[in-house]
């Protein structure tokens, strides 16, 4: 799909059961929310050294920036770090029900419920954007990369990680076996992250793409976790669900090809990391 525009649908969303969807999984999120709290941390450890080399280039009343926003906060696991890296920290999430937990952590960051793909900030207001596994939910990825430019200022900096298409090619798989239907989400593949960037505005992109592999000695651990993050499938019409249980046997039959010599089932994301400089 390198044809995607900037107004293209890349996946229908109803929006209203996600953030109904997420909301309901708030409360428990953090105790399923293992894998994302290591991508975030990882790309905070990113911003930090983006920091040190920026400190070194130039003056320390430039620093820290004075504007920054975690978008998609979810339940706000990243604002207490975040928040010592800006003056003015916003946390804006789809979810009210993320919303209410990230309120509880007592960061400081105003918190904002809204839409990746139009951003309640004036143009050229943030100096920073982070967004931890968020983007990948949104219908148009070139609208949300186009309302990230536009809002943050000359030379800010957008830090973000997304899921790319390999994600949870495992459990796609075993699905196949069962039957046509899907139940995975969908995702963008490398090169359609990279020309969504260039149709928002940002030039040269520069991307890394990760493979993270996780292992659970059961299948039910994997469903687990997706359900308890609110992670159910979004993007197929037909709303594929786990089903009955003979299918989730079967389905459990056909996983168990992905068992390890160490006697566990791994499941993989492939994980996009950008740091991108708007011009
Ligand atoms: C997997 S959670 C990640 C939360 C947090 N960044 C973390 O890493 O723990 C995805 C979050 O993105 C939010 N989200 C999904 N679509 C969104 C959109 N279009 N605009 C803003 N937030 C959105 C969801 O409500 C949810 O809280």
């Amino acid at each position: 799909m390198s044809d995607l525009h900037q107004h293209d649908t890349f996946q229908r969303v109803d929006k209203v059961q996600l953030a109904r969807r997420f909301g309901a999984a708030a409360r428990h999120y953090d105790a399923h929310a293992r894998f994302q709290q290591e991508v975030g941390l990882a790309l905070l450890a990113r911003m930090s050294e983006s920091s040190v080399a920026l400190d070194k280039h130039q003056s320390p009343a430039l620093t820290p920036p004075a504007a920054g926003l975690d978008l998609g906060c979810g339940t706000g696991f990243f604002l207490p770090h975040l928040a010592s890296q800006c003056q003015q920290l916003h946390g804006l999430d789809l979810a009210p029900g993320m919303l209410q937990q990230a309120a509880r952590r007592g960061s400081g960051a105003l918190l904002l419920c809204g839409d990746a793909e139009a951003l309640p900030f004036a143009d050229q207001s943030l100096d920073w954007i982070f967004s931890s596994l968020a983007l990948q939910w949104c219908e148009r990825p070139a609208q949300a990369f186009a309302e990230i430019h536009r809002v943050l200022k000359p030379g800010g900096r957008l830090l973000f990680s997304t899921l790319l298409s390999d994600s949870l090619w495992q459990l796609r798989e075993a699905w196949r076996t069962v039957d046509e239907r899907s139940h995975v989400n969908r995702f963008l593949s490398l090169s359609q992250l990279q020309h969504a960037l260039t149709l928002g505005g940002f030039c040269a992109p520069e991307l890394q793409s990760l493979t993270w592999s996780l292992a659970y000695p059961s299948l039910s651990g994997l469903l687990r976790d997706l359900k308890g993050i609110g992670a159910s499938q979004v993007n197929d019409e037909r709303q594929a669900g786990l089903g009955n249980r003979q299918r989730l046997l079967r389905l459990g039959e056909a996983y168990e090809q992905f068992r390890q010599p160490d006697g566990m089932l791994s499941a993989s994301y492939q994980v996009c990391l950008g740091q991108l400089t708007r011009n």
